[in-house]
Protein backbone atom coordinates (compact mmCIF):
# COMPACT_ATOMS: atom_id res chain seq x y z
CA UNK A 1 0.00 0.00 0.00
CA UNK A 2 1.46 3.22 -1.25
CA UNK A 3 0.35 6.91 -1.44
CA UNK A 4 1.48 6.48 -5.57
CA UNK A 5 -1.31 4.73 -7.59
CA UNK A 6 -0.34 1.70 -9.77
CA UNK A 7 -1.04 3.04 -13.68
CA UNK A 8 0.34 -0.46 -14.96
CA UNK A 9 -2.54 -3.20 -14.38
CA UNK A 10 -5.31 -3.20 -15.90
CA UNK A 11 -7.37 -1.64 -12.96
CA UNK A 12 -5.28 1.70 -11.65
CA UNK A 13 -5.47 0.99 -7.70
CA UNK A 14 -3.10 1.22 -4.48
CA UNK A 15 -4.10 -1.58 -2.95
CA UNK A 16 -1.69 -4.21 -4.29
CA UNK A 17 -4.07 -5.93 -6.12
CA UNK A 18 -2.03 -7.87 -8.32
CA UNK A 19 -1.09 -9.96 -5.17
CA UNK A 20 -4.65 -10.97 -4.76
CA UNK A 21 -5.38 -13.13 -7.93
CA UNK A 22 -8.74 -14.00 -7.27
CA UNK A 23 -9.90 -10.79 -6.09
CA UNK A 24 -8.16 -9.25 -9.32
CA UNK A 25 -9.69 -11.84 -11.28
CA UNK A 26 -13.80 -11.15 -10.12
CA UNK A 27 -13.02 -7.64 -10.39
CA UNK A 28 -12.18 -7.95 -14.34
CA UNK A 29 -14.77 -9.74 -14.80
CA UNK A 30 -16.90 -7.07 -13.02
CA UNK A 31 -15.12 -4.69 -15.17
CA UNK A 32 -16.53 -4.93 -18.92
CA UNK A 33 -19.84 -4.97 -16.94
CA UNK A 34 -19.37 -1.52 -16.08
CA UNK A 35 -17.94 -0.54 -18.75
CA UNK A 36 -21.44 -1.89 -20.77
CA UNK A 37 -23.42 0.48 -18.06
CA UNK A 38 -20.96 3.28 -19.19
CA UNK A 39 -21.75 3.16 -22.41
CA UNK A 40 -25.39 2.85 -22.15
CA UNK A 41 -26.14 4.74 -19.13
CA UNK A 42 -22.95 7.66 -18.99
CA UNK A 43 -23.30 10.98 -20.83
CA UNK A 44 -25.15 10.66 -23.97
CA UNK A 45 -22.95 10.85 -27.03
CA UNK A 46 -19.74 11.93 -24.98
CA UNK A 47 -17.89 8.64 -25.78
CA UNK A 48 -15.50 10.12 -28.40
CA UNK A 49 -15.28 13.31 -26.47
CA UNK A 50 -11.47 14.39 -25.66
CA UNK A 51 -13.03 15.89 -21.45
CA UNK A 52 -9.91 18.21 -20.32
CA UNK A 53 -9.97 15.98 -16.87
CA UNK A 54 -8.31 15.45 -13.42
CA UNK A 55 -7.49 12.00 -12.51
CA UNK A 56 -6.10 10.85 -9.29
CA UNK A 57 -2.41 9.59 -9.51
CA UNK A 58 -1.87 9.57 -6.01
CA UNK A 59 -3.77 10.45 -2.58
CA UNK A 60 -2.14 12.64 -0.63
CA UNK A 61 -3.61 15.87 -0.14
CA UNK A 62 -0.94 17.41 -2.15
CA UNK A 63 -0.70 17.12 -5.99
CA UNK A 64 -3.42 14.32 -6.26
CA UNK A 65 -4.96 15.40 -9.80
CA UNK A 66 -3.54 15.46 -12.84
CA UNK A 67 -5.01 17.17 -15.53
CA UNK A 68 -5.21 16.16 -19.37
CA UNK A 69 -7.78 15.94 -22.21
CA UNK A 70 -8.80 11.75 -21.67
CA UNK A 71 -12.22 9.98 -23.24
CA UNK A 72 -14.25 9.09 -21.14
CA UNK A 73 -14.64 5.56 -21.39
CA UNK A 74 -10.18 5.94 -21.21
CA UNK A 75 -10.90 7.36 -17.93
CA UNK A 76 -8.59 5.23 -15.12
CA UNK A 77 -11.45 4.47 -13.02
CA UNK A 78 -9.97 2.07 -9.63
CA UNK A 79 -9.14 1.68 -6.28
CA UNK A 80 -8.04 4.27 -4.20
CA UNK A 81 -7.76 4.32 -0.61
CA UNK A 82 -6.10 6.74 1.82
CA UNK A 83 -3.27 5.32 4.04
CA UNK A 84 -3.90 3.56 7.15
CA UNK A 85 -3.61 5.52 10.23
CA UNK A 86 -0.89 3.80 12.49
CA UNK A 87 -2.90 2.02 15.51
CA UNK A 88 -6.12 3.61 14.72
CA UNK A 89 -9.19 2.26 16.64
CA UNK A 90 -12.91 1.96 17.20
CA UNK A 91 -13.70 5.34 18.11
CA UNK A 92 -17.27 4.55 19.15
CA UNK A 93 -20.02 2.52 20.59
CA UNK A 94 -20.07 -0.20 23.01
CA UNK A 95 -16.78 -2.05 20.94
CA UNK A 96 -14.54 1.63 21.56
CA UNK A 97 -11.15 1.17 22.32
CA UNK A 98 -10.87 -1.90 20.69
CA UNK A 99 -8.46 -1.94 16.99
CA UNK A 100 -10.20 -0.81 14.24
CA UNK A 101 -11.37 -3.99 12.36
CA UNK A 102 -9.09 -4.89 8.80
CA UNK A 103 -11.62 -7.62 8.31
CA UNK A 104 -15.71 -7.32 8.35
CA UNK A 105 -16.80 -8.91 11.90
CA UNK A 106 -19.01 -11.95 10.91
CA UNK A 107 -21.71 -10.30 13.53
CA UNK A 108 -21.68 -7.34 11.40
CA UNK A 109 -21.98 -8.31 7.98
CA UNK A 110 -25.03 -8.50 6.85
CA UNK A 111 -25.43 -4.19 8.04
CA UNK A 112 -22.27 -3.45 6.62
CA UNK A 113 -23.11 -4.83 3.15
CA UNK A 114 -26.34 -3.05 3.60
CA UNK A 115 -24.41 0.51 4.41
CA UNK A 116 -21.96 -0.41 1.63
CA UNK A 117 -24.68 -1.27 -1.32
CA UNK A 118 -26.78 1.90 -0.18
CA UNK A 119 -24.23 3.94 -0.24
CA UNK A 120 -23.21 2.40 -3.77
CA UNK A 121 -26.25 2.77 -5.35
CA UNK A 122 -26.40 6.30 -5.30
CA UNK A 123 -23.25 6.83 -7.79
CA UNK A 124 -24.60 5.37 -10.55
CA UNK A 125 -27.95 6.27 -9.88
CA UNK A 126 -26.41 10.02 -10.42
CA UNK A 127 -24.84 9.37 -13.25
CA UNK A 128 -28.34 8.04 -15.09
CA UNK A 129 -29.82 10.71 -13.90
CA UNK A 130 -27.97 13.67 -15.27
CA UNK A 131 -26.99 11.48 -18.50
CA UNK A 132 -28.65 14.02 -21.39
CA UNK A 133 -27.61 17.18 -19.24
CA UNK A 134 -24.32 17.10 -22.02
CA UNK A 135 -26.89 18.19 -24.78
CA UNK A 136 -27.67 21.16 -23.26
CA UNK A 137 -24.95 22.63 -21.46
CA UNK A 138 -24.50 26.61 -21.05
CA UNK A 139 -20.54 26.51 -22.37
CA UNK A 140 -17.39 23.85 -22.55
CA UNK A 141 -16.60 24.90 -18.94
CA UNK A 142 -19.72 23.70 -17.33
CA UNK A 143 -19.74 20.42 -19.64
CA UNK A 144 -16.28 19.71 -18.82
CA UNK A 145 -17.50 19.88 -15.12
CA UNK A 146 -20.30 17.41 -15.41
CA UNK A 147 -18.12 15.29 -16.95
CA UNK A 148 -15.82 15.22 -14.22
CA UNK A 149 -18.33 14.80 -11.84
CA UNK A 150 -19.85 11.88 -13.88
CA UNK A 151 -16.62 9.76 -13.77
CA UNK A 152 -16.08 10.13 -10.58
CA UNK A 153 -19.15 9.07 -9.20
CA UNK A 154 -18.40 5.81 -11.54
CA UNK A 155 -15.19 5.56 -9.46
CA UNK A 156 -17.18 6.00 -6.36
CA UNK A 157 -18.89 2.91 -7.29
CA UNK A 158 -15.47 1.47 -7.75
CA UNK A 159 -14.61 2.07 -4.25
CA UNK A 160 -18.04 0.31 -3.10
CA UNK A 161 -17.38 -2.82 -5.29
CA UNK A 162 -14.12 -3.21 -4.48
CA UNK A 163 -15.36 -3.30 -1.10
CA UNK A 164 -17.95 -6.01 -1.56
CA UNK A 165 -15.36 -7.84 -3.93
CA UNK A 166 -12.84 -7.86 -1.33
CA UNK A 167 -14.64 -8.43 2.11
CA UNK A 168 -18.21 -10.19 1.45
CA UNK A 169 -17.44 -13.12 -1.02
CA UNK A 170 -19.89 -14.29 -3.27
CA UNK A 171 -22.77 -12.52 -1.60
CA UNK A 172 -20.83 -9.30 -2.45
CA UNK A 173 -20.22 -10.42 -5.82
CA UNK A 174 -24.08 -10.62 -6.45
CA UNK A 175 -24.62 -7.02 -5.14
CA UNK A 176 -21.99 -5.60 -7.64
CA UNK A 177 -23.80 -7.00 -10.15
CA UNK A 178 -27.34 -5.54 -9.07
CA UNK A 179 -25.65 -2.22 -8.65
CA UNK A 180 -25.15 -2.31 -12.27
CA UNK A 181 -28.78 -3.73 -12.98
CA UNK A 182 -30.72 -1.36 -11.03
CA UNK A 183 -31.59 2.29 -13.21
CA UNK A 184 -32.33 5.53 -11.86
CA UNK A 185 -36.81 5.94 -11.85
CA UNK A 186 -36.93 2.45 -13.62
CA UNK A 187 -40.65 1.52 -12.85
CA UNK A 188 -39.74 -2.37 -12.08
CA UNK A 189 -36.21 -2.35 -10.32
CA UNK A 190 -35.04 1.08 -9.27
CA UNK A 191 -32.52 3.02 -7.69
CA UNK A 192 -32.47 2.12 -3.46
CA UNK A 193 -32.85 5.88 -2.18
CA UNK A 194 -35.70 8.48 -3.54
CA UNK A 195 -34.30 11.10 -4.30
CA UNK A 196 -31.92 9.13 -6.75
CA UNK A 197 -35.12 8.51 -8.85
CA UNK A 198 -35.98 11.59 -9.24
CA UNK A 199 -35.26 13.43 -13.02
CA UNK A 200 -32.44 15.50 -13.51
CA UNK A 201 -34.40 17.62 -16.41
CA UNK A 202 -32.08 20.42 -16.93
CA UNK A 203 -29.39 22.60 -15.19
CA UNK A 204 -30.78 24.25 -13.03
CA UNK A 205 -31.92 20.79 -11.59
CA UNK A 206 -28.26 19.65 -11.86
CA UNK A 207 -27.10 22.54 -10.30
CA UNK A 208 -29.10 22.57 -6.70
CA UNK A 209 -28.53 18.18 -7.15
CA UNK A 210 -24.89 19.20 -6.68
CA UNK A 211 -25.07 21.89 -3.84
CA UNK A 212 -27.97 20.01 -2.02
CA UNK A 213 -27.89 15.55 -2.99
CA UNK A 214 -24.20 15.57 -3.27
CA UNK A 215 -23.75 17.00 -0.09
CA UNK A 216 -25.62 14.40 1.73
CA UNK A 217 -22.98 12.26 -0.18
CA UNK A 218 -20.70 13.95 2.19
CA UNK A 219 -22.54 14.00 4.90
CA UNK A 220 -23.41 9.78 4.58
CA UNK A 221 -19.41 9.61 3.12
CA UNK A 222 -17.84 11.68 6.45
CA UNK A 223 -20.16 9.33 9.11
CA UNK A 224 -18.91 6.32 7.14
CA UNK A 225 -15.47 7.49 7.62
CA UNK A 226 -15.77 7.29 11.09
CA UNK A 227 -15.81 3.51 10.64
CA UNK A 228 -14.72 0.89 12.70
CA UNK A 229 -14.26 -1.38 9.86
CA UNK A 230 -11.01 0.63 8.34
CA UNK A 231 -11.49 0.07 4.58
CA UNK A 232 -14.84 1.58 4.37
CA UNK A 233 -13.15 4.47 6.22
CA UNK A 234 -10.29 4.97 4.38
CA UNK A 235 -12.08 4.55 0.83
CA UNK A 236 -14.59 6.86 1.83
CA UNK A 237 -11.77 9.63 3.14
CA UNK A 238 -11.08 9.45 -0.88
CA UNK A 239 -14.01 9.69 -1.79
CA UNK A 240 -14.57 12.78 0.21
CA UNK A 241 -11.72 14.59 -1.80
CA UNK A 242 -13.70 14.35 -4.64
CA UNK A 243 -17.19 15.13 -3.44
CA UNK A 244 -15.48 18.72 -2.66
CA UNK A 245 -16.05 19.56 -6.35
CA UNK A 246 -18.99 18.29 -7.16
CA UNK A 247 -20.51 20.53 -4.26
CA UNK A 248 -18.26 23.60 -5.67
CA UNK A 249 -19.96 22.48 -8.76
CA UNK A 250 -23.51 22.88 -7.56
CA UNK A 251 -22.78 26.18 -5.10
CA UNK A 252 -20.84 27.91 -7.67
CA UNK A 253 -23.37 27.16 -10.74
CA UNK A 254 -26.76 28.84 -8.84
CA UNK A 255 -24.26 31.58 -7.68
CA UNK A 256 -23.73 32.23 -11.61
CA UNK A 257 -27.71 31.92 -12.12
CA UNK A 258 -28.38 33.74 -9.06
CA UNK A 259 -25.69 37.05 -10.10
CA UNK A 260 -26.76 37.10 -13.78
CA UNK A 261 -30.42 37.79 -13.00
CA UNK A 262 -30.26 39.63 -9.97
CA UNK A 263 -27.69 41.87 -12.20
CA UNK A 264 -30.00 42.16 -14.80
CA UNK A 265 -32.90 43.07 -12.50
CA UNK A 266 -30.93 45.49 -11.30
CA UNK A 267 -30.13 47.54 -14.68
CA UNK A 268 -32.80 46.62 -16.11
CA UNK A 269 -35.05 47.69 -12.93
CA UNK A 270 -37.11 44.69 -13.21
CA UNK A 271 -39.26 43.36 -10.06
CA UNK A 272 -42.37 40.54 -11.56
CA UNK A 273 -40.81 37.33 -12.86
CA UNK A 274 -42.68 37.60 -16.54
CA UNK A 275 -40.89 40.55 -17.11
CA UNK A 276 -37.59 39.27 -15.59
CA UNK A 277 -38.31 35.96 -18.20
CA UNK A 278 -39.07 38.18 -20.92
CA UNK A 279 -35.14 38.49 -20.70
CA UNK A 280 -34.45 34.88 -21.50
CA UNK A 281 -33.37 34.05 -17.69
CA UNK A 282 -34.51 32.47 -14.90
CA UNK A 283 -36.77 34.74 -12.11
CA UNK A 284 -35.36 34.22 -8.54
CA UNK A 285 -39.34 32.97 -7.46
CA UNK A 286 -38.65 29.75 -9.75
CA UNK A 287 -34.92 29.25 -8.01
CA UNK A 288 -36.80 29.61 -4.94
CA UNK A 289 -39.22 26.34 -5.92
CA UNK A 290 -36.24 24.66 -7.15
CA UNK A 291 -34.30 24.92 -4.21
CA UNK A 292 -37.44 23.79 -2.06
CA UNK A 293 -37.57 21.11 -4.01
CA UNK A 294 -34.13 19.91 -4.14
CA UNK A 295 -33.85 20.48 -0.24
CA UNK A 296 -36.47 18.49 0.84
CA UNK A 297 -36.14 15.22 -1.41
CA UNK A 298 -32.85 15.61 -0.19
CA UNK A 299 -33.75 15.52 3.67
CA UNK A 300 -35.29 12.21 3.11
CA UNK A 301 -32.09 10.96 1.99
CA UNK A 302 -31.25 10.97 5.80
CA UNK A 303 -33.81 8.67 7.02
CA UNK A 304 -36.36 8.32 9.35
CA UNK A 305 -35.69 10.94 12.92
CA UNK A 306 -36.22 8.25 15.02
CA UNK A 307 -33.98 4.57 13.87
CA UNK A 308 -33.21 1.32 15.74
CA UNK A 309 -31.03 1.03 12.61
CA UNK A 310 -29.25 4.00 12.89
CA UNK A 311 -28.67 3.24 16.60
CA UNK A 312 -27.61 0.28 15.86
CA UNK A 313 -24.84 0.86 13.40
CA UNK A 314 -23.77 3.43 15.84
CA UNK A 315 -23.37 1.11 18.89
CA UNK A 316 -21.75 -1.54 16.96
CA UNK A 317 -19.09 1.51 15.56
CA UNK A 318 -20.44 0.77 11.74
CA UNK A 319 -21.27 4.63 11.12
CA UNK A 320 -19.99 7.34 13.17
CA UNK A 321 -21.52 10.97 13.79
CA UNK A 322 -20.28 13.71 11.54
CA UNK A 323 -16.79 14.43 12.61
CA UNK A 324 -17.09 12.01 15.50
CA UNK A 325 -13.44 12.28 16.74
CA UNK A 326 -13.88 16.23 17.33
CA UNK A 327 -17.12 15.28 19.09
CA UNK A 328 -16.64 15.98 23.26
CA UNK A 329 -18.81 13.55 25.06
CA UNK A 330 -18.58 9.72 25.57
CA UNK A 331 -19.32 8.47 22.20
CA UNK A 332 -21.50 6.05 23.52
CA UNK A 333 -24.59 7.93 23.91
CA UNK A 334 -25.81 5.94 25.95
CA UNK A 335 -27.37 8.87 29.00
CA UNK A 336 -27.89 11.33 26.26
CA UNK A 337 -30.92 12.53 24.48
CA UNK A 338 -31.30 14.89 21.53
CA UNK A 339 -34.81 16.82 20.27
CA UNK A 340 -36.91 15.83 17.56
CA UNK A 341 -39.59 17.28 15.78
CA UNK A 342 -42.85 15.81 15.70
CA UNK A 343 -46.36 17.17 15.03
CA UNK A 344 -48.86 16.94 17.72
CA UNK A 345 -52.29 18.78 17.42
CA UNK A 346 -51.84 20.52 14.93
CA UNK A 347 -48.65 22.12 15.88
CA UNK A 348 -45.33 21.37 15.64
CA UNK A 349 -43.06 20.09 18.90
CA UNK A 350 -39.80 19.51 19.76
CA UNK A 351 -39.37 16.31 21.57
CA UNK A 352 -36.03 15.01 23.72
CA UNK A 353 -35.71 11.30 22.98
CA UNK A 354 -32.67 8.96 23.56
CA UNK A 355 -29.72 10.29 21.34
CA UNK A 356 -28.75 6.63 20.08
CA UNK A 357 -32.48 6.48 18.27
CA UNK A 358 -32.01 10.40 16.75
CA UNK A 359 -28.75 10.19 14.41
CA UNK A 360 -30.69 10.46 11.77
CA UNK A 361 -31.86 13.48 13.18
CA UNK A 362 -28.76 14.63 14.08
CA UNK A 363 -26.68 14.24 11.24
CA UNK A 364 -29.51 15.87 9.05
CA UNK A 365 -29.41 19.36 11.67
CA UNK A 366 -25.07 19.03 10.50
CA UNK A 367 -26.20 19.51 7.12
CA UNK A 368 -29.31 22.21 7.41
CA UNK A 369 -26.16 23.93 9.08
CA UNK A 370 -23.51 23.72 6.25
CA UNK A 371 -26.98 24.40 3.54
CA UNK A 372 -27.80 27.24 5.70
CA UNK A 373 -24.35 28.92 4.98
CA UNK A 374 -24.33 28.26 1.18
CA UNK A 375 -27.72 29.79 0.81
CA UNK A 376 -26.28 32.90 2.98
CA UNK A 377 -23.43 33.34 0.44
CA UNK A 378 -26.54 33.31 -2.65
CA UNK A 379 -27.98 35.97 -0.44
CA UNK A 380 -24.93 37.80 -0.54
CA UNK A 381 -24.62 37.49 -4.46
CA UNK A 382 -28.31 38.81 -4.92
CA UNK A 383 -28.00 41.86 -2.25
CA UNK A 384 -24.65 43.42 -3.73
CA UNK A 385 -26.45 43.84 -7.00
CA UNK A 386 -29.35 45.89 -4.43
CA UNK A 387 -32.11 43.55 -5.64
CA UNK A 388 -34.43 43.39 -2.57
CA UNK A 389 -35.01 39.08 -2.42
CA UNK A 390 -33.65 36.65 -0.73
CA UNK A 391 -33.21 32.63 -0.91
CA UNK A 392 -34.40 30.62 2.42
CA UNK A 393 -34.63 27.10 2.95
CA UNK A 394 -37.96 25.54 3.56
CA UNK A 395 -39.07 24.49 7.15
CA UNK A 396 -37.55 20.89 7.27
CA UNK A 397 -41.11 19.48 8.02
CA UNK A 398 -41.95 20.78 4.27
CA UNK A 399 -42.88 18.29 1.79
CA UNK A 400 -41.33 15.45 3.37
CA UNK A 401 -41.89 12.00 2.86
CA UNK A 402 -39.83 10.45 5.25
CA UNK A 403 -39.63 10.64 9.44
CA UNK A 404 -42.28 12.46 11.76
CA UNK A 405 -43.62 14.81 9.01
CA UNK A 406 -44.44 12.20 6.58
CA UNK A 407 -48.28 12.66 6.21
CA UNK A 408 -48.20 16.03 6.91
CA UNK A 409 -48.75 19.28 5.37
CA UNK A 410 -46.22 21.75 6.16
CA UNK A 411 -45.66 25.14 4.66
CA UNK A 412 -42.33 26.55 3.81
CA UNK A 413 -42.68 28.91 6.95
CA UNK A 414 -43.46 25.58 9.11
CA UNK A 415 -47.32 25.95 9.35
CA UNK A 416 -49.07 22.71 9.62
CA UNK A 417 -52.13 23.31 6.92
CA UNK A 418 -54.97 21.00 5.74
CA UNK A 419 -54.29 18.91 2.94
CA UNK A 420 -56.41 21.46 0.66
CA UNK A 421 -54.62 24.61 1.53
CA UNK A 422 -51.70 22.53 0.80
CA UNK A 423 -52.52 21.57 -3.01
CA UNK A 424 -54.11 25.35 -3.43
CA UNK A 425 -50.88 27.10 -2.98
CA UNK A 426 -48.48 23.84 -3.87
CA UNK A 427 -47.78 25.57 -7.05
CA UNK A 428 -46.19 28.89 -5.40
CA UNK A 429 -43.54 26.18 -3.46
CA UNK A 430 -42.49 23.51 -6.10
CA UNK A 431 -41.53 23.76 -9.29
CA UNK A 432 -44.61 23.40 -11.92
CA UNK A 433 -44.69 21.81 -14.70
CA UNK A 434 -44.71 25.45 -16.06
CA UNK A 435 -41.91 25.94 -14.68
CA UNK A 436 -39.66 23.37 -15.36
CA UNK A 437 -41.02 23.80 -18.98
CA UNK A 438 -40.07 27.76 -19.33
CA UNK A 439 -35.97 26.90 -17.52
CA UNK A 440 -35.99 23.63 -20.72
CA UNK A 441 -37.05 26.38 -23.01
CA UNK A 442 -33.86 27.92 -22.16
CA UNK A 443 -31.68 25.38 -22.60
CA UNK A 444 -32.54 23.91 -26.33
CA UNK A 445 -29.10 23.73 -27.61
CA UNK A 446 -25.91 23.46 -26.49
CA UNK A 447 -23.08 26.18 -26.15
CA UNK A 448 -20.22 25.16 -27.69
CA UNK A 449 -17.93 28.18 -28.35
CA UNK A 450 -14.75 28.22 -26.39
CA UNK A 451 -15.42 31.00 -23.94
CA UNK A 452 -18.63 31.67 -24.71
CA UNK A 453 -21.99 31.33 -21.65
CA UNK A 454 -25.59 30.87 -22.45
CA UNK A 455 -27.67 34.09 -21.35
CA UNK A 456 -29.06 33.06 -18.29
CA UNK A 457 -25.79 31.79 -16.27
CA UNK A 458 -23.14 34.49 -15.93
CA UNK A 459 -19.27 33.36 -16.29
CA UNK A 460 -17.29 31.68 -13.71
CA UNK A 461 -14.81 33.87 -11.73
CA UNK A 462 -11.80 31.72 -12.94
CA UNK A 463 -11.22 28.97 -15.23
CA UNK A 464 -10.04 25.32 -14.38
CA UNK A 465 -6.55 24.26 -13.06
CA UNK A 466 -5.82 28.21 -14.42
CA UNK A 467 -7.07 27.63 -17.86
CA UNK A 468 -8.50 31.16 -19.05
CA UNK A 469 -12.38 30.64 -19.43
CA UNK A 470 -11.83 30.10 -23.37
CA UNK A 471 -9.83 27.47 -22.99
CA UNK A 472 -11.47 24.36 -24.86
CA UNK A 473 -12.08 22.07 -22.36
CA UNK A 474 -13.85 19.67 -24.55
CA UNK A 475 -13.15 18.49 -27.95
CA UNK A 476 -16.18 17.07 -29.53
CA UNK A 477 -14.03 15.34 -32.75
FE1 LIG B 1 -20.18 10.10 -5.15
FE1 LIG C 1 -20.75 13.43 -5.82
Amino acid sequence: MTDNINYIDRIPNNVDLGRDRVLQRALEHWQPAYMGWWYDMGPTESHNYDVYLRTAVSVDPEGWAQFDYVKMPEYRWGIFLVPPTADRQVNFGVNKGQAAWQEVPGEYRSSLRRLIVTQGDTEPASVEQQRMLGMSCPSLYDLRNIFQVNVEEGRHLWAMVYLLHRYFGRDGREEAESLLERRSGDVDNPRILGAFNEPTPDWLAFFMFTFFTDRDGKYQLSSLAESGFDPLARTCRFMLTEEAHHMFVGETGVGRIVQRTAELMAEQKLEDPDSVRAFGVIDLQTMQRYLNFHYSVTLDLFGSDISSNAASFYTNGLKGRFEETRVKDDHVLSDTTYDVHEVAHGQIVAKGVPALTALNERLRDDYIREVQSGVERWNRIIAKTGVAFRLALPHKGFHREIGNFAGHHITPDGRVVSESEWNDQAHEWLPSQADYSYVQSLMAGRVVEPGKFANWIAPPRAGINNQPLNFEYVRFN
